[in-house]
C-alpha cells in the first residue's frame, strides 16, 4: 500500500462534497482533491491495465499507467503476467519507453541496470564499485498485485484489497456477455487511438453511463445512419435501463435486444450488415454468418468499471488521469481473434464512424467535456446535478438501484464509491 502523502482535507469536508443527487464542482478542479484521488482511489483499488490479447506470448509487454505512475505489463517465459512500475531502482528512470513490444528483459538506458521479465534484477555494470553487502534481491522492479477476469487484466498497489472477483461482483455476468462479441472466437484487440481533453477524469467516467446526452450531442452521428440504424440508436424512449452494480460499477443497457449476442440468431440481418453477410456466406455456414454478423455490431450496453475502464458497445475506453484538468483517453477496438478478416474490417469501420479521430461521436463528446470543465471552474457556487431517475433507486430487482436508460444512476453509483474510498 502506498503511504499517505497529504492529509489536509478532512474526511467530513470531502464527504460533504458528494451528496446523494449532486457533487460539488471542486471535484473537477481542486488540485488537492486530485492528489488525494491518486492516493486513495488509484493507489488502493484495482485498476485495469491491459487485455490479455495485448500480451499473448512470453516476453510480450505493453506500457501503461496506474494512476500517475508508469507501469509495464509483461508476460514472462512461464506465461505469468506481471505488472511492474516502470521506474529503475537506481535513479528512477523509466526503463522502457516503447508502447508495446517483446523483450527478454528491460535494461535501463541511463547506467544499464537490467531486469528480468518477472522484475527481478539481473545485474549492474561494474558491480565491483558497490560494497559487498549490495544484494540484487533488494533492487527488483516494484511489482503490483495482478489478477484477471475474462481476459481483463487488473493491478493494484493494495495487498489488502479484496480479490478482483469480489471487487467486480455483479459486474462479472455483464463482462461475460460483453465478451460474446467474439462471435464464437476469442475477443481480441486491434490498435488503439488516444487523445487528451482538458478536463477532469470523472467527466469521462460519467459520460459512458450518460445516455441522456446521446440524441443531443450525437445528432450528426444519428443523421449519418441509415433509417434502420437510426431507429436502433434512438433508444431513449425504449426499454433500456441503467443499473448500479455495486463498488462504483454500472451498466447502461441501450438496446435490450443486443444484450445477449448469442440469442435471436434468426432475427433478420440489418441492412448495414447485408454486404458483410453476403461476403461471409461464401466460407461460413448460415448459422456462423448470423452469429458473426450479430457480434460485429457490438453489445447493446455500456459497462462502466470503476475507476478507469468502460466496456462500451464494441470497444474498450480507458481513461487515465494526467492532472486535475487533463485526461487521456484510449479507444481500443475489439476484434474476433482469428475470425474472418471481413468481419474485423467492418468492426474497424464502425469504430471509426463513431469513435475514430474523424468520427461522428468522440470529437463531439470531447467538446462537451471541455465545456463542462470550463464552466465548472468559473465560480465556486455550483453543483453538478445527478438527480435524473432517483425514483429508481432501491426499486430494481432485489432492491438494487435501477433507472430508465437516461437515468443518472450509474454516475451516482460511481460517486458513491468515490465518497467511500475518499473518506475511508
Ligand atoms: S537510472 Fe537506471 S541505471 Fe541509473
Ligand atoms: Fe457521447
Amino acid at each position: 500500500m502506498q503511504e499517505a502523502l497529504i492529509d489536509k482535507v478532512s474526511d467530513s469536508d470531502l464527504g460533504a462534497l458528494v451528496k446523494e443527487d449532486r457533487v460539488h464542482t471542486s471535484l473537477y478542479n481542486d488540485e488537492h482533491i486530485f492528489k488525494l484521488e491518486m492516493e486513495k482511489i488509484f493507489g488502493r483499488t484495482w485498476v485495469w491495465v491491459a487485455h490479455e490479447s495485448e500480451v499473448p506470448n512470453p516476453g510480450d509487454f505493453v506500457t501503461t499507467h496506474v494512476g500517475l505512475q508508469p507501469a509495464i505489463v509483461v508476460r514472462d517465459k512461464r506465461g505469468t503476467v506481471h505488472v511492474h512500475l516502470n521506474r529503475c531502482r537506481h535513479r528512477a528512470a523509466t526503463v522502457c519507453e516503447a508502447r508495446k513490444g517483446n523483450a527478454k528483459g528491460f535494461v535501463c538506458p541511463y547506467h544499464g541496470w537490467s531486469y528480468a521479465q518477472d522484475g527481478s534484477m539481473l545485474g549492474v555494470p561494474l558491480p565491483k564499485g558497490y560494497s559487498s553487502d549490495f544484494d540484487k534481491a533488494d533492487y527488483a522492479l516494484v511489482s503490483l498485485r495482478v489478477e484477471s477476469y475474462a481476459g481483463l487484466i487488473f493491478a493494484t498497489f493494495n495487498d489488502e484489497a479484496p480479490s478482483l472477483d469480489e471487487f467486480l461482483g455483479r459486474a462479472k455476468p455483464w463482462i461475460d456477455l460483453f465478451m460474446k462479441q467474439g462471435g464464437g472466437y476469442p475477443v481480441g484487440t486491434s490498435g488503439e487511438h488516444k487523445f487528451r481533453f482538458p478536463g477532469n477524469w470523472k467527466i469521462q467516467l460519467e459520460n459512458t453511463t450518460d445516455a441522456y446526452h446521446f440524441p443531443i450531442v450525437h445528432k450528426s452521428f444519428l443523421n449519418s445512419l441509415d433509417a434502420q440504424a437510426e431507429e436502433l440508436f434512438s433508444f431513449l424512449d425504449g426499454d433500456g435501463f441503467v443499473e448500479d452494480l455495486g463498488n462504483g460499477h454500472s451498466v447502461m443497457v441501450m438496446i435490450p435486444e443486443l444484450v445477449d449476442l448469442e440469442e435471436n440468431l434468426d432475427a433478420p440481418i440489418p441492412e448495414r450488415f447485408k454486404e458483410l453477410a453476403e461476403e461471409l456466406a461464401a466460407d461460413y455456414s448460415d448459422e456462423e454468418v448470423r452469429r458473426i454478423v450479430r457480434a460485429v455490431g457490438g453489445s447493446g450496453f455500456n459497462l462502466n468499471l470503476f475507476p478507469n475502464l468502460a466496456c462500451s458497445m464494441a470497444f474498450f475506453r480507458v481513461l487515465r488521469p494526467v492532472s486535475v484538468e487533463e485526461t487521456e483517453i484510449r479507444h481500443i477496438a475489439i476484434t474476433m481473434d482469428g475470425g474472418p478478416e471481413a468481419a474485423n474490417r467492418k468492426r474497424l469501420r464502425l469504430h471509426e464512424h463513431f469513435q475514430g479521430p474523424m468520427g461522428f461521436g468522440s470529437p463531439d463528446d470531447a467538446e462537451a467535456w471541455e465545456r463542462v470543465q470550463r464552466g465548472s471552474k468559473a465560480g465556486p457556487d455550483m453543483w453538478i446535478m445527478l438527480n435524473r431517475g432517483t425514483d429508481g433507486d432501491g426499486n430494481g430487482p432485489g432492491g438494487v438501484n435501477r433507472g430508465d436508460v437516461s437515468a443518472e444512476t450509474g454516475m451516482r453509483a460511481a460517486y458513491d464509491m468515490w465518497k467511500r474510498m475518499m473518506t475511508a
